[in-house]
């Protein structure tokens, strides 16, 4: 079946069955920047609206916290890290197809319970830093890769889908500003516009004095859930990605 080895050439090409780099692998489109993204979606004269309504998602600031090569993994946190348990969940959707996104990989990154990256905790390792020692926090050190705590990558499945298990972030000062709670997002897929963006939680008092959340429509309200071993968080977060500027 096509589709099967379409599958199988990706998950090679991705390096997760082979080390070499297959003679049929072509080089990945470049993608546009978040201020590419925005202009483009100007130029087709679009607004910016929330996800579901077919127009492309949304974009908000990089920040000072990405970093490339976080692993793959279905789970965010560390092991038994603390905080309000929360799994997120959505499709990543084509804005020209109109069909979900098989294989477009996500980054997510995020704060913890605390409001603390681990850009953060890398830069003092005596001692773990609190919500005033961030405030003034101007960019930070990126930790060593095996050190990264907090972020991920994923790879939505055949049906555009993925889900991850986390904490519900804390809000967190950075100068003069307290960001509401937040998780950011960056969605790459072949043929279509790189996504940066957030998604913020309905009811956080600190949206409505933040530059970023308060232009925002991707306000995620959480559903809290009673699953088999417990109650839990949960929240739907879907992303329409724009095709590619030429
Ligand atoms: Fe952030």
């Amino acid at each position: 079946m096509k589709n099967d080895s379409t599958r199988r050439d990706f998950l090679a090409f991705s390096g997760l069955t082979a080390l070499a780099l297959p003679a049929f692998a072509e080089a990945t489109p470049s993608t546009d920047d978040s201020h590419g993204y925005i202009n483009f979606l100007k130029g087709k004269g679009e607004d910016i609206v929330p996800e579901g309504k077919w127009k492309a998602t949304h974009a908000d600031i990089l920040g000072p916290f990405w970093a490339g090569g976080a692993p793959y993994r279905g789970k965010v946190t560390p092991p038994l890290a603390p905080g309000e348990l929360l799994v997120m969940r959505g499709r990543m959707w084509s804005h020209r197809t109109r069909e979900p996104l098989a294989h477009t990989v996500l980054d997510v990154w995020q704060a913890d319970h605390k409001g603390v990256y681990d850009f953060q905790t890398a830069q003092r390792t005596d001692k773990r830093p609190t919500l005033a020692d961030a405030r003034g926090f101007s960019g930070g050190t990126q930790p060593a890769r095996k050190n990264f705590k907090n972020r991920i990558r994923l790879i939505t499945d055949e049906q555009g889908y993925y889900e991850y298990e986390t904490i519900k972030p804390a809000a967190y000062g950075i100068g003069r500003t307290t960001r509401p709670a937040h998780i950011h997002y960056m969605a790459q897929a072949k043929g279509h516009a790189r996504v940066i963006t957030q998604c913020y939680f309905k009811g956080d008092k600190h949206i409505a004095n933040d530059p970023w959340a308060s232009k925002s429509p991707l306000i995620v309200d959480l559903k809290k859930v009673k699953g088999e071993y417990g109650a839990y968080l949960q929240g739907q977060f879907d992303l329409v990605l724009a095709t590619a500027n030429a």
